[in-house]
């Protein structure tokens, strides 16, 4: 039996509400593998945590998590109890930097039994290779001067050992694929990190001369992304590019609640972080209607990078048979609550197995 400790931080909002879902489904692909132990430590860490002890993890939040094997996240951020960039800063960013998750991994592909809202959309299937500890996305900067003087600045900060990292992460991932990176530049508008950004890419090709390269401005690539996502197979992005590209990218799936994400820290030194793309969803919290699928889907791709593949293509397929059969959650137009959508998941997954 091989055992795995799993941190869990379900977080804030429909966080608390998909993670327990995700964790069912996780047990029962599990328990189908037969050798596989799940070991779960749950840390209720998210904005009540700071309401009651002014941080959002304790001191030795860190070091604690520093033993576990992978973290599983639901959502941070409750922007009417705390302000996001104290919470967020507080919690998810200080864990992808503290553990080097430096590469944020989010997949958008047309699901079977799921209608995209493009109309008539070709079969696409690509992966964002989203930067994951720097550029925009920096703590450089500050305010200077005050009232209408004032003046905030924030320096984006691009190093060529992030931005090289997520480059041949790209690359190599489109080599068990379809071989074809695009690379998601803004060199014609911002003219210090995009030009650079533009020199590495085309640096780091030149060791994968059979691949196809491809550069495109984040603008016109955010309208193919809705114009003609099959043409895409890896992007490689930097940090708030890729931020947004994903919700794009779950959208044309069919909705930001489905669409899942890896933080890893590539090197397996320190934990990879396993979290959904979409928020904590203030919104629809409490009512049972959140869609559990983003976080499964997450919760596959951890059994991915732990080495179960196909157990991972089970759960994908469980998915994509309860979408099919008409199973869904409000955000896809279904009238299903978030707990029949799990249990016909893991019924899914007991018939394929
Ligand atoms: P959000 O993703 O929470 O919600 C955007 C919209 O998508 C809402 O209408 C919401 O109801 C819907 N939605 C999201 N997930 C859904 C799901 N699983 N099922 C059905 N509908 C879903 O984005 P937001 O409103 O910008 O952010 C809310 C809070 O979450 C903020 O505090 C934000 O900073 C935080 N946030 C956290 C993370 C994270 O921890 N990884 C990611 C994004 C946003
Ligand atoms: C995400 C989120 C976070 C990000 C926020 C909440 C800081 O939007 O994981 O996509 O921008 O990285
Ligand atoms: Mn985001």
């Amino acid at each position: 039996m091989n055992k795995y400790e799993i941190a869990v931080i379900p977080g804030d909002g429909i966080g608390n509400e998909v993670v327990p879902e995700a964790m069912r489904v996780l047990e029962a692909a599990a328990e189908i593998h037969g050798g596989l132990s799940l070991q779960w430590s749950q840390f209720s860490w998210n904005c009540e945590y700071y309401l009651k002890h002014g941080q959002m993890m304790p001191d030795d939040g860190i070091d604690t998590l520093r033993s576990f094997n992978q973290i599983f996240l639901g959502a941070v951020g409750m922007p009417g109890l705390v302000p996001d960039h104290i919470s967020l800063w507080g919690l998810l960013i200080k864990i992808r930097r503290g553990f080097q998750q430096s590469i944020n991994v989010r997949p958008a592909k047309l699901l079977r039994g799921l209608e995209s809202p493009l109309k008539n959309p070709k079969d696409f299937d690509l992966i964002v290779v989203r930067e994951n500890s720097e550029g925009e996305y920096s703590e450089v900067g500050g305010r200077i001067h005050q009232g209408s003087d004032q003046i905030a600045i924030q320096n984006a900060v691009f190093t060529r050992k992030s931005t090289e990292r997520a480059m041949r992460y790209a690359f190599d991932l489109a080599a068990e694929r379809r071989g074809h990176v695009t690379s998601a530049t803004k060199s014609n508008g911002i003219s210090h990190s995009m030009p650079f950004w533009d020199e590495v890419f085309k640096e780091v090709a030149v060791d994968y001369p059979e691949m196809n390269t491809t550069s495109t401005h984040i603008d016109a690539l955010a309208a193919f992304f809705v114009m003609k996502p099959h043409i895409f197979d890896v992007i490689v992005a930097s940090n708030l590019f890729g931020d947004i590209l994903t919700d794009l990218g779950g959208a044309i799936m069919g909705s930001i609640g489905i669409a899942p994400a890896a933080n890893l820290n590539i090197e397996r030194k320190y934990p990879s972080m396993f979290e959904p793309v979409h928020g904590s969803a203030p919104d629809i919290m409490g009512q049972g209607v959140a869609n559990p699928i983003g976080q499964i889907w997450t919760g596959k791709m951890m059994l991915d990078f732990m080495g179960y593949r196909e157990l991972g293509e089970l759960i994908l397929g469980a998915i994509e048979d309860t979408l099919q059969a008409g199973v869904r959650t409000p955000d896809l137009g279904g009238r299903a609550k978030m707990m029949e959508v799990t249990d016909t998941i893991i019924a899914n997954l007991k018939k394929r197995a």
